[in-house]
C-alpha cells in the first residue's frame, strides 16, 4: 500500500471564538477494505441490534445512568464555520456522574458474565445490588486508563461483587481518586496501558478473579464483545431521536469515532450499519498520532500495535494494541483512518467550551473533543475531504465521549473550569428557551 498522505496546512479566516488552526502532522487513510453492502452475517453473530435493545433496557434499570437519552445537539455556527450542511454533538459526558460513555459498557459485561453462571437471575434485580449477598466472593478486575475502570467499579459496587483496578503510571491521580470513590482496590504498575491489560490477566489467573477488559485477546472475547455491545446504545437513541428508518440513508452522512482499542468504533458503527445496511453513513475512526494502532491496522491490513510513545493527552486513546475483536468490525466497516496531534484535540475542547449564538457551549474533555479534531482536520484538507464525500451537504455526527473526567486538566487545557462552561451552558438554554 502506497504511504498514507500528510494533510496539508492551509490558513482559516479569523474568527473570535477560539481558533479552528488547522492541526500539523495529520495523517490520513482512506480503508481500501472497507465495504458498503448489507451488514455482514457473520458480524451480526457476534453483534446485533436485538441485543443493542436488550442491553438498552437493562441499562435503563441502573440508578448511575441518566434518565433517558443524552443530547444531540446541532451546532449550525460551528457546521457553517467547517463548510458541512449539519453539524450535531451527542453528549455523552451527561450520561452519568460517572462522566463518560464508558458507563454502558461494563455493567452490561458484568451483568452477561453473572447471566452466564446463573442464569435464572434478574438484570435489573442484579443491577439493584438484589443478588450482592451470592455475589460478595466474586471479583472482577481489570486494567484502565480511567473510563472504563470507574464504570466497572462502579457497576460491581451496585452489584454488589469486589473489584481491582489496574492503573499503569500515566494515569493521573484525579482519575485515580474517581475510581477509587467506587470502593475498588487499587493496583498501580510501572508502563502504559498494555502493561496493566496483561498485569490485571495475571492478577486474574493467580487469584481466580474475573477479568472484565474492554479490550479483546486471544482467547478472550465474549467480555470485551459484551462491553462493546454496550456501547450501541448510543447509536440505538441516535436512531431514535433522528426519526431513522431502517435501509433508508440516515440523518447523518459521516460519523466520526474516537479510537482507543477500537471498541467504541466497533459497537457504534456495527448498530449504524446493521440498521441502514448498504445506505450506511461513512465512518471515519480518530485516534492520537502517538496511539496510533488502529491506523498502522489499517495500513498493516490486520490488528496492530501503535508505532508512537503511547502517551497523550487523550488519556482515553492511548491504547498501543488494537482489540482484535473490534478489528473484526473495523476493518470492513471504516472508511477512513486518521491521525491527530494533542494540541488539536486541546483546541477543540476550547472551540465546544466557547460555544456561540447558535451553538451550545459544551464541555468536551481531551478524548471527547477528538472527533471535533479529526473533522477540523479533514476540512482543511481539499483532497481528503473530496476523496470521502465531505463537503457542503454533509452531515456530520460528533460523538462527545467524555465529560470532564480529570477536573484539574481541563482546567489546565480550556482556561476554565468545568462548573464554569456549565454555567454557560445553562445561561445559553435560557436564552435558547426565552427566544422561543
Ligand atoms: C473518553 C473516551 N473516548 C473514547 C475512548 C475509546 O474507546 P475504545 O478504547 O473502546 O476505542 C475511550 C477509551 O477509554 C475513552 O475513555
Amino acid at each position: 500500500m502506497s504511504a498514507p498522505p500528510v494533510l496539508s496546512n492551509t490558513e482559516r479566516p479569523q474568527d473570535p471564538r477560539p481558533q479552528l488552526r488547522p492541526p500539523a502532522g495529520c495523517m490520513l487513510i482512506a480503508n481500501p477494505r472497507a465495504q458498503r453492502g448489507p451488514y455482514p452475517a457473520a458480524l451480526r453473530s457476534l453483534m446485533n441490534l436485538d441485543r443493542a435493545r436488550e442491553n438498552r433496557r437493562w441499562l435503563a434499570s441502573w440508578a448511575a445512568l441518566a434518565r433517558g437519552a443524552t443530547p444531540l445537539h446541532d451546532l449550525p455556527d460551528l457546521a457553517a464555520r467547517l463548510g458541512v450542511a449539519r453539524l450535531s454533538v451527542k453528549d455523552e459526558s451527561v450520561r452519568s456522574p460517572l462522566g463518560s460513555f464508558k458507563a454502558l459498557g461494563a455493567p452490561i459485561a458484568l451483568v452477561r458474565q453473572i447471566l452466564r453462571r446463573h442464569p435464572d437471575l434478574d438484570p435489573a434485580a442484579l443491577l439493584n445490588g438484589h443478588h450482592a449477598g451470592l455475589l460478595q466472593d466474586t471479583t472482577v478486575v481489570s486494567a484502565t486508563d480511567g473510563n472504563h475502570g470507574r464504570g466497572l467499579a462502579a457497576a460491581a459496587r451496585s452489584i454488589g461483587c469486589c473489584c481491582v483496578i489496574v492503573l499503569h503510571a500515566h494515569v493521573s491521580a484525579e482519575r485515580e481518586q474517581a475510581i477509587a470513590v467506587h470502593g475498588a482496590r487499587i493496583v498501580r504498575i510501572a508502563g502504559n496501558y498494555d502493561d496493566s491489560v496483561e498485569e490485571a490477566a495475571r492478577l486474574a489467573a493467580a487469584n481466580g478473579w474475573q477479568v472484565v477488559s474492554d479490550t479483546s485477546y486471544e482467547g478472550y472475547e465474549d467480555i470485551p464483545r459484551d462491553v462493546m455491545q454496550g456501547y450501541a446504545t448510543i447509536a440505538a437513541e441516535v436512531l431514535e431521536q433522528t426519526g431513522a428508518a431502517a435501509n433508508e440513508p440516515g440523518a447523518f452522512t459521516h460519523l466520526f469515532l474516537q479510537g482507543g482499542v477500537g471498541g467504541l468504533a466497533a459497537g457504534v458503527a456495527s448498530c449504524f450499519w446493521e440498521f441502514h445496511g448498504a445506505q450506511r453513513p461513512r465512518f471515519v475512526v480518530v485516534e492520537p498520532r502517538q496511539a496510533d494502532c488502529l491506523f498502522q491496522s489499517a495500513v498493516q491490513g490486520r490488528a496492530a500495535r501503535a508505532t508512537g510513545s503511547v502517551d497523550s493527552v487523550m488519556a482515553g486513546l492511548a491504547c498501543g494494541e488494537t482489540s482484535p475483536l473490534a478489528w473484526r468490525f473495523l476493518q470492513p466497516g471504516i472508511d477512513a483512518f486518521m491521525t491527530i496531534e494533542d494540541e488539536a484535540a486541546v483546541q477543540a475542547m476550547r472551540v465546544l467550551a466557547a460555544g456561540s449564538g447558535q451553538d451550545i457551549p459544551i464541555v468536551a474533555g481531551e478524548s471527547g473533543a477528538a472527533g471535533l479534531a479529526g473533522l477540523q482536520a479533514l476540512r482543511s484538507d481539499a483532497a481528503g475531504s473530496a476523496q470521502l464525500g465531505l463537503d457542503e451537504r454533509s452531515r456530520v455526527l460528533l460523538i462527545n465521549t467524555e465529560g470532564a473526567t480529570a477536573p484539574a486538566v481541563y482546567e489546565a487545557l480550556v482556561g476554565e473550569t468545568a462548573d464554569a462552561v456549565l454555567q454557560r451552558q445553562a445561561g445559553w438554554q435560557a436564552g435558547a428557551r426565552d427566544a422561543r
